[in-house]
């Protein structure tokens, strides 16, 4: 647990601007002017309160979970590749997949790997910026998406839900359902309002229901 902390408490402490915090490119080192909070900001100087903020928001988070959770439920966690990795189980699933050529998420999150002690398998990354959004680029990104929900599929029950959360401007998920042998049932309009950085417009996600 400490650990998830400590990972926690060092991406807030990372030197970089408010308004950047997804893609910093050099730590940020003297007072600049925040695009994010329009007046001029710091640097973090100090991570001591970020440690102490997330200790006690942890805590608070475990006791809340315990008071829900079911008993006898378990939760585990598996850092594998979805398009591979043998699931067991399950009346449904949700899943919020990575869109193409947007994130490196080894990269952005590259001191939790570190602090957590995860391998390194970026290479295994479906739809990673790094691989640009070529049209090679895309079919690669729906081939992956179609093998991780075939893969799914085997761990449901018939009939079973699967609900995916997308911003899908490219219109790839219609074609992913079909290739995947999932039907679309409904199409749900979701406004995203609390994201980090800064970037331009509104923002909406659908979350697709698909059987
Ligand atoms: C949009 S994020 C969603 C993360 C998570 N559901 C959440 O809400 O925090 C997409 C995730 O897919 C992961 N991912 C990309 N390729 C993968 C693969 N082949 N197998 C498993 N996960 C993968 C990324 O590392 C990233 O964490």
């Amino acid at each position: 647990m400490l650990r998830v902390v400590l990972a926690r408490a060092a991406r807030s402490a990372r030197r970089t601007t408010h308004f950047d915090l997804d893609f910093p490119r050099e730590p940020q080192l003297e007072p600049y002017w925040c695009h994010k909070h329009r007046r001029e900001c710091r640097p973090v100087e100090t991570s001591a309160q970020f440690l102490r903020r997330y200790t006690l928001d942890t805590l608070a988070r475990l006791r809340e979970f315990a008071h829900l959770r079911a008993r006898g439920r378990t939760a585990t966690v598996i850092h594998g590749d979805v398009r591979e990795q043998e699931l067991g189980r399950f009346d449904g699933v949700l899943t919020s997949p990575p869109y193409p050529g947007l994130i490196d998420y080894h990269e952005q999150h590259r001191y939790a790997y570190e602090l957590l002690g995860l391998d390194d398998r970026r290479e295994r990354e479906v739809g990673a910026a790094a691989a640009g959004t070529s049209r090679p680029a895309l079919a690669a990104y729906s081939d992956g998406i179609v093998a991780a929900l075939v893969n799914a599929k085997h761990s449901l029950r018939r009939g079973a839900p699967v609900l995916i959360v997308v911003n899908d401007r490219r219109d790839l998920y219609p074609e992913i359902l079909e290739r995947a042998g999932l039907r679309l049932e409904e199409r749900l309009r979701r406004h995203v309002n609390r994201r980090t950085g800064r970037r331009a417009g509104e923002f909406f996600e659908d979350v697709l229901i698909a059987r």
